[in-house]
C-alpha cells in the first residue's frame, strides 16, 4: 500500500526528476526514467517488493548518473538533500541511496545488489537498455558521443575497465556484444527474464538483418 503522504512525495520527486532530465539527449531522458519506473512498480508487485523504495529509487536512478553530471558525490549529496527535504525517513533515504549506487552495469564492473528493491529497478533498468528502445537508445547515446555505427577494424572489447568502457573508441554495433546480448544473463527476477528473453531475441534478429544489408556474414 501507497499512503497518501507517500503519493505525494513521489509526486514531488517526479517533478523535480522531470525537471532535471527533460532535455537529456544521451538515452537518459525524462521519458526512460518513466517507462523504467512503470516496469519496476509491475515487477515490484509481482515480487512483493517495497512499492515506495521501489518508486522513488527508479524515478532517481539516474539524476548522478557518472554520464550525465561531472560530480558525481555532488550530485548524490543532492539527492539526499531532496530526500530530507520532503521528509522521506532516514532508513528509506538509505536504502533508495543504496539502489541509485548499485544498480548501474559500468561495462560489467558494478558491485552487486543486495535487496529485492535493488533487483527489481536493477532489472527494469536493464530491460529499458533491450528490444527496440535498447536499439534506439544505443545509437542515440553513440551518435550523442560521436560514435560511429559500426566500424569493423575495430573489435568489440571484452575485459575492460570502467574508464575504457567510458572512453574508448568503439562503435553502437560493439556496444551490442559488450554489453547489450550480455544482459539477458543478468536478470534477477522471473519476469525480468521473460521480458528479456522476447528483447533479446527481437536484437539478433535486428543483427543478422544488420549485417546481412552491410554486406558480412555475422561470426
Ligand atoms: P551503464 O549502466 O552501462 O552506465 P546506461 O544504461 O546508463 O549504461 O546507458 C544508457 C544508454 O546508453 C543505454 O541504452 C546503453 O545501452 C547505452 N550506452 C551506454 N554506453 C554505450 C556505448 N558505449 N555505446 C553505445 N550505447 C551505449
Ligand atoms: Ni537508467
Amino acid at each position: 500500500m501507497v499512503g497518501e503522504n507517500t503519493l505525494d512525495k513521489i509526486e514531488q520527486t517526479e517533478r523535480w526528476v522531470k525537471d532535471k532530465l527533460l532535455n537529456e539527449t544521451t538515452g537518459h531522458d525524462w521519458h526512460h526514467i518513466v517507462r523504467v519506473t512503470n516496469l519496476a512498480k509491475e515487477i515490484a508487485e509481482r515480487e512483493g517488493a517495497n512499492l515506495f523504495i521501489v518508486t522513488m529509487a527508479a524515478l532517481l536512478h539516474d539524476v548522478a548518473d557518472d554520464k550525465i553530471v561531472n560530480d558525481e558525490t555532488a550530485a548524490l549529496q543532492e539527492i539526499v538533500d531532496w530526500l530530507q527535504t520532503i521528509e522521506v525517513s532516514d532508513e528509506a533515504i538509505d536504502h533508495i541511496m543504496e539502489i541509485i549506487q548499485t544498480i548501474s552495469f559500468k561495462g560489467g564492473t558494478g558491485t552487486k545488489v543486495r535487496t529485492l528493491e535493488a533487483r527489481v529497478v536493477q532489472d527494469a533498468d536493464r530491460l529499458d537498455a533491450l528490444g527496440a528502445i535498447g536499439i534506439a537508445r544505443t545509437f542515440q547515446y553513440s551518435g550523442a558521443k560521436g560514435q560511429a555505427i559500426y566500424d569493423p577494424t575495430i573489435q568489440p572489447r571484452t575485459n575492460m575497465t570502467l574508464a575504457q568502457y567510458r572512453n574508448e573508441k568503439s562503435s553502437a554495433i560493439n556496444h551490442f556484444y559488450e554489453k547489450l546480448l550480455l544482459l539477458k544473463e543478468t536478470m534477477n527476477t522471473e519476469e525480468g527474464k521473460q521480458i528479456a528473453e522476447q528483447r533479446h531475441r527481437f536484437m539478433e534478429q535486428f543483427l543478422v538483418q544488420f549485417f546481412e544489408e552491410w554486406g558480412t556474414k555475422q561470426e
